[in-house]
């Protein structure tokens, strides 16, 4: 039963679709060299649900970050907007939301709520506190892949687009610049985008927010071995992975491996592979970039948006922007 009857959930990836898009990556992926899987399969259940615990760690800086500048601009931005309809990509738990729900609410104008994520049991979980929460608004989740089909995101309203998190720096440029694009063309006119983005500063704490000294973010890596095994029947023993983080300067990066202690022989039976690895071979599991002001604003013009506001640029911890359609 979904928490509360005022959710609706729309469903674009079923199990099925679901499971042939990770089946495509892990074919590709591990038979390529360097090996790698994408991070969309960090987030089963156990995978949010870490990632909730990571965001409250002492090294995590981000989320508080990002809920301090919400705190303090989420009304400049509801004012701004005026939306009737507040979309969220990569929704996660929802939680920083109820911010700009509340903002949005004050503004007047607020009558629905459209939390998009690829992690259907957890996104249903979250849309349910908030239908609960917020009696008056419609909630409408809707379960897809951001890079698949935010073509399937209702466009009635006037709307104000939320990508929180620093999601966005988990796509490679290139990936990036297709997503903008194809975001930029579901939008209307008088639609606006918030985006969330990590700031480039110095180098150690940046490192430290991905290698907690807990260790949480250790298993957040490594879930995704489980996550293969569960769904692939493949045999990773996760505890032959050392969880690797890296500072790439020149593109200005965190590049997050999985590095094997030994000589690994892996099968993944249900997609009748084997899988070899050296001792020391690292698998690449994910890229988290962070931005300058500036670099934002750029990109975001190459896209066909325009930069409204800034905000956080001077603390210089984490950045929001608000942008709009070029007319
Ligand atoms: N916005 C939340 C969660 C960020 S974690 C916050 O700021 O705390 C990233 C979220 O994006 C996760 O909930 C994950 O399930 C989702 N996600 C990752 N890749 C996705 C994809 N390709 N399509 C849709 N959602 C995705
Ligand atoms: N969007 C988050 C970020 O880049 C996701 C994230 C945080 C993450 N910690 C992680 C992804 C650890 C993989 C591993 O900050």
């Amino acid at each position: 039963m979904p928490a509360s009857t005022a959710v609706t959930v729309d469903i674009h990836l079923d199990e099925r679709d679901l499971r042939a898009a990770l089946e495509r990556d892990v074919r590709s992926g591990l038979s390529s060299s360097p090996k790698r899987i994408p991070p969309t399969w960090f987030y089963d259940e156990e995978g949010s649900r870490l990632f909730e615990e990571i965001t409250a760690l002492p090294e995590y800086y981000p989320t508080r970050a990002e809920r301090a500048l919400l705190e303090r601009h989420a009304h400049e931005v509801a004012d701004a907007a005026r939306a009737d309809t507040l979309v969220e990509l990569g929704a996660g738990s929802c939680d920083k939301t109820r911010l700009l729900l509340d903002a949005v609410e004050q503004a007047g104008t607020l009558s629905s709520y459209v939390p998009f994520d690829v992690s259907a049991e957890f996104l249903r979980d979250a849309a349910g506190s908030i239908a609960d929460q917020y009696p008056q608004v419609q909630v409408h989740a809707v379960v897809g892949d951001f890079l698949v089909h935010l073509d399937r995101i209702p466009t009635a309203g006037r709307r104000l687009v939320a990508f929180l998190g620093g999601t966005i720096g988990n796509l490679a440029p290139a990936q990036r610049k297709r997503f903008l694009d194809a975001l930029r063309s579901t939008m209307a006119h008088t639609d606006a985008l918030l985006l969330g983005t990590d700031l480039v500063k110095d180098r150690g704490r940046i490192i430290a927010a991905y290698d907690d000294a807990a260790g949480v973010t250790a298993r957040f890596n490594r879930n995704v071995l489980n996550v293969m095994n569960q769904a692939l029947g493949a045999t990773f023993d996760p505890d032959r992975f050392e969880h690797v983080v890296r500072w790439d300067e020149r593109n200005q990066w965190i590049e997050m491996r999985l590095r094997a202690t030994e000589p690994l022989t892996v099968a993944i039976q249900q997609l009748a592979m084997s899988v070899e690895f050296e001792s020391g071979e690292e698998l690449r599991t994910e890229i988290s970039a962070k931005f300058t002001p500036a670099g934002i604003a750029a990109e975001l013009g190459a896209a066909g948006f325009a930069v409204d506001r800034q905000w956080g640029a001077d603390e210089g911890e984490f950045l929001l922007t608000l942008a709009r359609p070029l007319g």
